[in-house]
């Protein structure tokens, strides 16, 4: 780990405030700003985190200019072809591929602890027929804690081993409930003699009244869209994760809160706001009306699934998709899905527009994932469940490795105070 020596002048004193960057095994390097407030009685100002290292982490890594992502160095484009979602989400909480048989017993580990306790399911009564599945699988994962708070101590490496097990074998159990809720039809208990995604579609889509048969190709789509969604850094949704957790509060909490953060529109919610968005469009005709509008900054019109903080070319994450879509569609017979080709045509102009190509908007991971969810006949409003039940593999990842850092902290920002100086209270008979 090499450093670089920084100073900062004020040029009006010339009090100085000596600084070292410390460089990382990849990306930029990173400036200690530890001493300005000591030196020189400075905070640093940076809304919305854009240039700003809130942790140092192994996890994962993007490199934005170049669309590149690893997950714990293997680059994302060998782990969609090579890997499986339970394969990911060991490499990614344990730092290394898993041999068979770590891999073999993880595997066990989740399969054996898919069933949720009958009370929480009847938690799902409370909620309308027709409430977003976020809101209930934000507040199910929350109400876990109220089940596992006594026994979970964070410090304690095994509690942690369980509590990742717990989250990643129920967050499916959970959805698949909340969409169960949703569709007023009986709820399907899990499986163990079933893989994660053969079990998950199987609860969703199988009934007592007939028999309910895996198709393999959806199993392994699935699969695959929980793989490209399982990590990206410090996002919005991990974060929360992070400030969370850095409280010491019950992991299940923690997770809650990266569910909810997850939800907007300008996050993981994108997925669901891209359907909406193509279905406004209709047809290509409308294309260009379209775009007019989010150029012309209408109502703050944008283009979903478009734009990225860190992606500033493609998302390689979408352009995976995209080509999953082409087999994923021609396998399930929607060789003609008219929503595909709706996005396809939609790239394909806005890729050639000056306003896009000059503020650097591709599509990242949530402009065709919808595609593939709804030809898997997975409604919209579950798009977002569908992301949040991969990103557990991440938040868990990131909350164990802050949990098990000795040198954590608890997250607490400054801020630039602009609000009135100190006034004397005014009693309300002298206000009137
Ligand atoms: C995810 O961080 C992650 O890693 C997230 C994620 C993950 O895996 O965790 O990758 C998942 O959240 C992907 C992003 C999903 N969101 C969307 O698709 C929503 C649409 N995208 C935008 O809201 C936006 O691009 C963001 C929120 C994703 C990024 O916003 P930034 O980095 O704050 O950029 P910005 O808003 O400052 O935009 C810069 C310019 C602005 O124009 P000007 O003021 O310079 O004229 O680009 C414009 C923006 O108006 N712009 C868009 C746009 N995104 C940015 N204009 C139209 N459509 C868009 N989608």
């Amino acid at each position: 780990m090499t450093t670089k020596k920084y100073e900062l002048v004020e040029l009006d004193s010339g009090r100085k405030s000596a600084m070292e960057a410390r460089s990382g095994t990849l990306g930029p390097d990173c400036l200690n700003i530890a001493g300005l407030s000591k030196d020189l009685g400075l905070f640093t100002f940076d809304p919305g985190f854009m240039a700003t290292a809130a942790c140092e982490s192994r996890v994962t890594f993007i490199d934005g200019d170049e669309g590149v992502l690893l997950y714990r160095g293997y680059p994302i484009e060998q782990i969609a072809t090579k890997s499986s979602f339970i394969e990911v989400a060991y490499l990614l909480i344990h730092g290394e591929l898993p041999t068979s048989q770590q891999l073999e017993q993880f595997d066990h580990a989740i399969r054996y602890h898919t069933m949720i306790n009958e009370s929480l399911l009847r938690f799902f009564n409370g909620f309308h027929h027709d409430a977003h599945p976020m809101a209930m699988v934000s507040a199910v994962i929350a109400s876990m804690a109220a089940f596992y708070h006594d026994s979970m101590d964070n410090h304690n490496p095994r509690h942690r081993e369980i509590f990742a097990h717990r989250i990643l074998a129920k967050i499916p159990t959970i959805a698949a409930a909340s969409f169960k809720h949703n569709r007023g039809q009986p709820f399907i208990y899990p499986r163990n003699d079933l893989d994660y995604c053969s079990n998950m579609l199987r609860m969703f889509f199988a009934t007592p009244a007939a028999e309910y048969e895996v198709d393999p190709v959806a199993a392994q789509a699935l699969d695959l869209l929980l793989i490209l969604h399982a990590d990206h850094e410090q996002n919005a949704s991990t974060s929360t994760v992070r400030l969370a957790g850095s409280t010491g509060t019950n992991p299940y909490a923690a997770i809650s809160s990266g569910v909810s953060a997850l939800w907007g529109p300008a996050h993981g919610g994108a997925n669901e706001a891209v359907l909406a968005m193509l279905e406004e469009i209709g047809t290509v005709d409308n294309i260009q009306k379209f775009l007019a509008r989010v150029k012309d900054k209408q109502g703050n019109t944008k283009l979903m699934g478009f734009g990225h903080r860190v992606y500033k070319n493609f998302d390689p994450r979408a352009k995976i998709i995209r080509e999953m879509c082409h087999k994923v569609l021609a396998r399930l017979g929607h060789t003609d899905n008219p929503l595909f080709e709706l996005a396809l045509r939609l790239e394909e102009i806005a890729l050639k527009d000056e306003y896009f190509i000059a503020r650097k908007l591709y599509p990242n991971v949530d402009f065709y994932s919808g595609v593939i969810y709804s030809a898997l006949g997975i409604p919209r409003s579950m798009f977002t469940v569908m992301f949040a039940i991969a990103r557990t593999a991440g938040w868990v990842a990131h909350w164990q490795e802050m949990i098990a850092d000795p040198a954590m902290k608890i997250g607490r920002p400054r801020q630039l105070y602009t609000g009135p100086v100190q006034r004397e209270y005014v009693d309300i008979e002298k206000r009137d």
